[in-house]
């Protein structure tokens, strides 16, 4: 437990409880103030050969690590010297009663325009483990994004044994073009974006790229230590599988809650999502190096980026000899062996072992009771071609893609919905009729439906506070059953369900997991099946709901969930800081 644990007998100690007194309040009490400045400016920086000036946060690429405690309160200055419209998001944190801070352009606040400056300012209340932060913008976040890593409270450890170090992996997508370019040429054209030129892991595309050999993630390793490994996937359109050559990993957290530990070679994570996992290393020096690999999990129809990315493991030798020199050079390469492609049946598998702890420490408050019931198919779609212009998407080039919840492709309003929500100026902004159900049902994964065509709207739906949400998330099979990597901001959900087919709401439910599901911010909704989740309404905001596809995203695959004030003090939503954006 907790400093309270090593506080001393009063009796048999008096001066070493006085001076243990200070501590303990920083322990157990409010958490210290952190203070970041991030500029947003262009910096060139060199890939695969091609150099290009990138939005980036002071320079960095990726972007500067943010690390604090549980408890602690960041103040984040960010300042736009560049010409795109930016705003940040802490993916993952909660942002209870903070929803001005969570950063979603046009969701909770208007983007911070060139040579403006908002100051997020935010509290992490009872979460710590895994996160990150990222432009919440057009495809901004293919370059601007970086690691937050919550550590737990001063004196309180981990659920499992202590790592002798902690090395975030932040997988990325690199594109050698300009990716606002990509994603506004689709966006016109109606066809998919161009996909990257390779994938990278804290910045570094590796040794299996063209031109890339020098821009490597290298992990030096000791033997017979145990390293944690914070994974995060914030690549804009891709799943990924993970895997280390000969070394088993031991996943022990998923979006920053902790879950029943369980050994596996191989992972999958989805954009949004952060993975924890101990890597023990082997006892003495294994005379071999290692690949750390990743590679894409793809079932749709379009194309997608399908190379693989390796990072090397390497073990240091201590130079006993004089020979340990030349001995690394010729040290044998171990790669790994990643999944097929289209390993759906292993995504499955994979993701039904992620179990909360549920303990008296780490308890897991599954709803088990149901206030509200909702429906939503999510998949692709498509909408009428402009006349007089040409496009390039489904139905031999005369649709453009889309996508949709419910079939509703969401339109991103002008001005921010929390704003016009908090102010009562929502007309003309959003309405608040969302559907809880698709308009007509069919099946859902089996042959589509001829007509594809999407509606588009800027529909909301409204929740009172603390009302117990349960939404089943419907994957489609319009032009091509995938996975739908789905993130909700302002909450954590229970992954209470999930299966393949359509969801049959009367033989599925006894099926649920209520004691120790899952408790995540992103989950892939099955290829070909369903998702259900459970989650309480208790952060008043207006609160993004989306694919972590960024292509999705920009097609409509995106709705906001509004949570009304309760009727204590502490359950309202503070006004706005004077210095949030204005459209
Ligand atoms: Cu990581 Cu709405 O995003």
């Amino acid at each position: 437990m907790g400093a309270s644990s090593h506080l001393p007998s009063p009796v048999s100690s008096r001066g070493a409880l006085l001076l243990l007194l200070p501590e303990l309040v920083l322990a157990t009490h409010a958490g210290i103030t952190r203070h970041y400045k991030f500029n947003i400016k262009l910096q060139n920086v060199t890939r695969l050969c091609h150099t290009k000036s990138i939005p980036t946060v002071n320079g960095k690429f990726p972007g500067p690590r943010i690390v604090a405690r549980e408890g602690d309160r960041l103040v984040i200055k960010v300042v736009n010297h560049i010409q795109n419209n930016v705003s940040l998001h802490w993916h993952g944190i909660r942002q209870l009663r903070s929803g001005w801070a969570d950063g979603p352009a046009y969701v909770t606040q208007c983007p911070i325009q060139r040579g403006q400056s908002y100051v997020y300012n935010f509290t992490i209340t009872g979460q710590r483990g895994t996160f990150f932060w990222h432009a919440h913008i057009s495809w901004l976040r293919s370059t601007l994004y970086g690691p937050i890593i919550i550590l737990p409270k001063r004196d309180v450890p981990y659920p499992f044994v202590k790592p002798y170090k902690e090395v975030p992996l932040i997988f990325g997508e690199w594109w050698n073009a300009d990716t606002e370019a990509v994603i506004r040429q689709a966006l016109q054209s109606g066809a998919g974006p161009n996909v990257s030129d390779a994938y990278t892991i804290n910045g570094l595309p590796g040794p299996l790229y063209n031109c890339s050999a020098n821009d490597s993630f290298k992990l030096k390793v000791k033997p017979g230590k145990t390293y944690l490994l914070r994974l995060i996937n914030a690549a804009l359109n891709d799943e990924l599988f993970f895997s280390i050559a000969k070394h088993t990993l031991t996943v022990v957290e998923a979006d920053g809650i902790y879950v029943k530990p369980f050994d596996t070679d191989k992972l999958l994570i989805t954009p949004g999502q952060t993975t924890d996992v101990l890597l023990k290393t082997k006892p003495d020096f294994p005379n071999a190096t290692f690949f750390m690999a990743a590679s894409p999990y793809f079932t749709g129809l379009g194309t997608f980026d399908n190379s693989t990315i390796a990072g090397i493991l390497e073990y240091d030798d201590q130079p006993s000899n004089s020979s340990a020199i030349n001995r690394k050079k010729q040290l044998p390469l171990f790669r790994p062996t990643l999944p097929p492609i289209n390993d759906t049946a292993f995504v499955a598998n994979f993701s039904s072992r992620i179990r909360s702890l549920a303990t008296t420490q780490f308890p897991a408050n599954v709803p088990q009771t149901v206030d509200k019931r909702f429906f939503f198919t999510v998949g692709l779609g498509s909408s009428p071609c402009p006349k007089n212009q040409s496009c390039q998407g489904p139905n031999n080039g005369t649709r453009k893609f889309a996508a949709s919840v419910n079939n509703i492709s969401f339109a991103l309003p002008t001005t921010a919905i929390l704003q016009a929500h908090f102010f009562g100026q929502e007309k003309g902004v959003y309405t608040s009729d969302f559907p809880i159900n698709p308009p007509f049902p069919f099946n859902y994964t089996g042959t589509p439906p001829n007509n594809t065509l999407v509606s588009n709207g800027t529909k909301v739906v409204v929740l009172p506070f603390n009302t117990s949400v349960e939404l089943v998330m419907q994957g489609t099979s319009i032009l091509g059953a995938e996975s739908h990597p789905l993130h909700l901001h302002g909450f954590n959900f229970f992954v209470v369900g999930q299966g393949f087919g359509s969801f049959d709401p009367n033989k599925d439910p006894p099926n649920f997991n209520l004691v120790d599901p899952a408790e995540r911010n992103t989950v892939g909704v099955p290829s070909g099946g369903w998702v259900a989740i459970r989650f309480l309404s208790d952060n008043p905001g207006a609160w993004f709901m989306h694919c972590h596809f960024e292509v999705h995203l920009s097609w409509g695959l995106r709705m906001v969930w509004i949570v009304l004030d309760g009727e204590h003090p502490n359950q309202k939503l503070p006004p706005p800081p004077s210095d949030l954006p204005k459209c």
